[in-house]
């Protein structure tokens, strides 16, 4: 009868551990699980940027589809970057004609509107510095002279864009402005025929010299798009400049993105070491070590 007795004892003691460390369990959970919300309360980030900071800057516009309530984009709390668009092709125009496009590196693109690209003239500083004449607010020939020719010369202004005209970081020295700037329209580039190309086709002026390139990023190889995977789906392309400064991918090819902060640890961890102890500080190969250690868990 005693023995009967203690033993039931013990039962209702190890439920009662039981369900108290459940509830434990349960409570630091829950604590856990409205986290989320607080993050959610926190006011989102507006001012974002695309691919490379300081040059494709997007504003958060909440309801921007009101049939789904989407905002135009999500941006990273920490880092600004846009993790998620709600309309990927808001603010985008057609890529245009692409002359230099070989035949299979067109696809079923042909027709130019299934393929689109975000414009880069809204993005640039001098450009808007005058909303109706551009560049070509001082670069009239009046107010800045048409330069005579394309030998690189020591310049008075553009320093935050060029710091040292005579050493200009793209090209190594084989080239100077105006081998992609028109000398006489300062709101259009150019190609090898002095033929000009708007801001917004970046991928044509660096086509010209960059043809393998060029072909891997109309194929979507080299860059990045986004959109429809099928064949003749409408796709948004990033465009050259989007991610390469030219005046700088002598010393810099591409600026790397901050990556985005390691997810919250799920259940109240406070730390990951236990994926160190299981696979990183063992000595011996993890398969031959697992049978031998199951209180690893695996
Ligand atoms: C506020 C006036 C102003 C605006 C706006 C402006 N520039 Fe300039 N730019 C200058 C001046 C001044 C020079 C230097 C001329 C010199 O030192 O001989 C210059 C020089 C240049 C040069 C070197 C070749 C040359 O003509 O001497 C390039 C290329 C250039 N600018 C491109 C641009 C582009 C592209 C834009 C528009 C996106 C632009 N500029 C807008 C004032 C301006
Ligand atoms: C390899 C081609 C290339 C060369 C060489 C080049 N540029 Fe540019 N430049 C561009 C392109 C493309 C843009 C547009 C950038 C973008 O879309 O972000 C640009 C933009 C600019 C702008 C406008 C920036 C803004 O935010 O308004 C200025 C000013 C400028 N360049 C000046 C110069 C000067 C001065 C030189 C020579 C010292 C020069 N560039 C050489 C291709 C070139
Ligand atoms: C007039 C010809 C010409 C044009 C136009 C031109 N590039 Fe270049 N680019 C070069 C040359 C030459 C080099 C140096 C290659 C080397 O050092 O081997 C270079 C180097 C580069 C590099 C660095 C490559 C490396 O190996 O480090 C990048 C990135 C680049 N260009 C991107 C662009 C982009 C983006 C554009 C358009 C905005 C452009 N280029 C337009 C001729 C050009
Ligand atoms: C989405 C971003 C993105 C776009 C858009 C993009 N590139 Fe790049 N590109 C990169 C990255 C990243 C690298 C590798 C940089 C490194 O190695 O440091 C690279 C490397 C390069 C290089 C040097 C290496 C090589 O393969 O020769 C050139 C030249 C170049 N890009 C030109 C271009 C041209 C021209 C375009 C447009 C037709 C373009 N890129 C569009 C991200 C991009």
């Amino acid at each position: 009868m005693k023995k009967v007795k203690l033993s039931k004892l013990y039962i209702l003691a190890a439920s009662c551990v039981l369900l108290s460390s459940l509830l434990i369990y349960k409570l630091s959970y829950s604590q856990n699980t409205e986290q989320p919300k607080t993050q959610q309360n926190e006011q989102p980030v507006t001012d974002c940027f695309e691919s490379r900071e300081g040059y494709t800057s997007v504003t958060r516009v909440e309801n921007v589809a009101p049939k789904h309530g989407f905002p135009n984009v999500k941006c990273s709390q920490t880092t600004g970057g846009v993790l998620w668009w709600g309309d990927a092709y808001d603010g985008t125009i057609p890529m245009g004609e692409m002359p230099i496009c070989g035949d299979y590196t067109c696809g079923s693109y042909e027709k130019g509107e299934d393929a689109v690209v975000r414009p880069r003239e809204p993005q640039l500083k001098y450009f808007n510095l005058n909303p109706e004449q551009h560049c070509a607010f001082c670069h009239n020939g009046k107010m800045v002279p048409f330069p005579k020719n394309k030998k690189p010369r020591l310049l008075a202004a553009h320093q935050d864009i060029v710091a040292d005209s005579l050493q200009l970081m793209h090209g190594r020295a084989a080239f100077w402005c105006l081998d992609c700037h028109s000398a006489t329209n300062r709101n259009r580039l150019i190609d090898h025929w002095g033929n000009e190309i708007s801001f917004n086709q970046p991928q044509k002026l660096c086509g010209k010299c960059h043809g393998e390139v060029y072909i891997d990023w109309r194929m979507g190889i080299h860059g990045k798009r986004t959109g429809m995977w099928v064949k003749g789906g409408k796709k948004r392309w990033w465009v050259c400049t989007e991610c390469h400064n030219p005046h700088t991918v002598q010393t810099n090819r591409f600026n790397p993105l901050k990556p985005e902060p390691a997810p919250a640890l799920p259940k109240g961890m406070k730390n990951a070491d236990h994926e160190q102890s299981e696979h990183g500080l063992h000595k011996e190969p993890s398969l031959s070590s697992a049978p031998a250690n199951p209180s690893t868990g695996h």
